[in-house]
């Protein structure tokens, strides 16, 4: 083990709109499906989230704002009461344990399935997710979505200000809005999801139009220093193809720099990128860099930290981490003192119900134990 935590921005604290972080180690959002068939949190998932308190902030996994905008069975969601109060347990355990938590927006648009929601899903227009999609019956394909009308565009920016008054209802510190990774807002960015011709399409001012409208009525709905934003330049997943990535962004964070935003959250952010440090350039207020670790590949043996604090050398304010959150409630002082990490034990947990792969990964202190404590001899 190494202690160079002397020497390490990660560990100095920092602050987010009226929060105080005690270190810039965020938990990413990650979706687990620990939810009832209607979205409501389950206990379980407080004992999760506080046992992941010590990060300097954790982003809680994606939660509908609407029925229509339910992607995976048992995700959560953040619109109706019982919602509500399954949150404010979580938030409740995660505060007692010292933690401060935001909540992740999501509408998944194309991304869903009737078997899912009972209902067609909605996107910019009707081109259908080329991949099967997770049903409650397993793998089903997808369906072709219904393009939105103008007054569900309307309609659905205000599905996002009430699931955000709700959250902070909920007990959470703020909310992300998530236009990254595929989902509904990513579909309106993309050239390959948005073939609309009206004020919500074409051009690239266009395309962020729906975006910026969200972004925006979610800040006048909780006030913009509770509202991150998360964003995904140039990733495929979920068939995005954005076709003008380098023109999209400069706009979009333009449209975004003086609505006083806590954040703005980049999904696979690397330092070296032309892109990346245009984005650094243009905006104003604090930005969450989330590396690239290797998808699919074993976490790095120092847990990501070197990648963490070449991003922070970059002019990144914090860092996101997703998997090695996952697999190691104790994170942030397994980075710290240089401790090795746990991997994420079996791929297939992530997204089941129960606590194998969820609760139960070790603290450092429980192998130590383990370590020292003499194997029971036989009779
Ligand atoms: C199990 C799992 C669920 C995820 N769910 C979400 C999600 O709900 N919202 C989101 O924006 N990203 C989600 N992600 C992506 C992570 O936030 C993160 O960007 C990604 O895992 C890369 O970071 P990492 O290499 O540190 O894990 C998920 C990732 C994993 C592993």
């Amino acid at each position: 083990m190494t202690n160079a935590s002397a020497v390490s921005r990660l560990f100095e604290p920092a602050s987010l709109g009226a929060l105080h972080l005690p270190n810039r180690l965020v938990m990413a959002p990650m979706t687990r499906n620990r939810a009832t068939a209607d979205g409501v949190p389950q206990p379980i998932m407080a004992t999760y989230y506080a046992q992941r308190a010590s990060a300097g902030l954790i982003i809680a996994e994606a939660s509908t704002p609407n029925a229509v905008g339910q992607t995976y069975p048992n995700i959560t969601a953040i619109y109706n009461d019982a919602h509500v109060a399954g949150w404010r347990h979580v938030t409740d355990a995660v505060r007692a344990a010292g933690g401060r938590m935001f909540l992740q927006l999501q509408h998944g648009g194309r991304v869903g399935h009737p078997d899912t929601s009972g209902m067609t899903p909605v996107a910019p227009s009707p081109v259908p997710l080329p991949e099967t999609i997770f049903t409650p019956g397993g793998h089903r394909s997808a369906v072709v979505p219904r393009e939105m009308t103008i007054d569900e565009i309307r309609a659905t920016t205000a599905d996002f200000a009430a699931a955000a008054r709700n959250a902070i209802d909920a007990g959470f510190a703020g909310v992300e809005v998530h236009a990254a990774n595929g989902y509904l807002l990513h579909q309106f960015l993309a050239q390959g999801t948005n073939h609309r011709t009206d004020a919500y399409g074409g051009s690239v001012a266009g395309r962020i139009r729906f975006v910026v409208e969200v972004a925006r009525a979610v800040a006048d709905a909780v006030g913009p220093e509770r509202v991150g934003i998360r964003i995904a330049p140039g990733l495929t997943v979920n068939g995005i193809d954005e076709g003008d990535t380098e023109k999209i962004y400069p706009a979009l964070i333009s449209g975004l720099a003086d609505a006083g935003l806590a954040y703005l959250h980049m999904v696979f952010a690397d330092p070296h990128q032309p892109l990346f440090q245009e984005i650094r350039r243009i905006w104003p207020g604090t930005l969450i860099a989330n590396p690239d670790l290797g998808w699919g590949k074993p976490l790095p043996a120092d847990g990501g930290r070197d990648k963490s604090e070449q991003l922070l050398a970059a002019g990144a304010d914090l860092i996101s981490l997703g998997r090695p959150f996952l697999a190691n409630p104790d994170l942030v002082e397994r980075l710290r003192i240089g401790a090795p990490v746990n991997q994420v034990r079996d791929e297939g947990l992530m997204y089941t119900g129960g606590p194998a792969g969820y609760t139960d990964y070790p603290l450092l202190a429980d192998l130590q134990h383990r370590a020292e404590t003499p194997e029971p001899v036989g009779p």
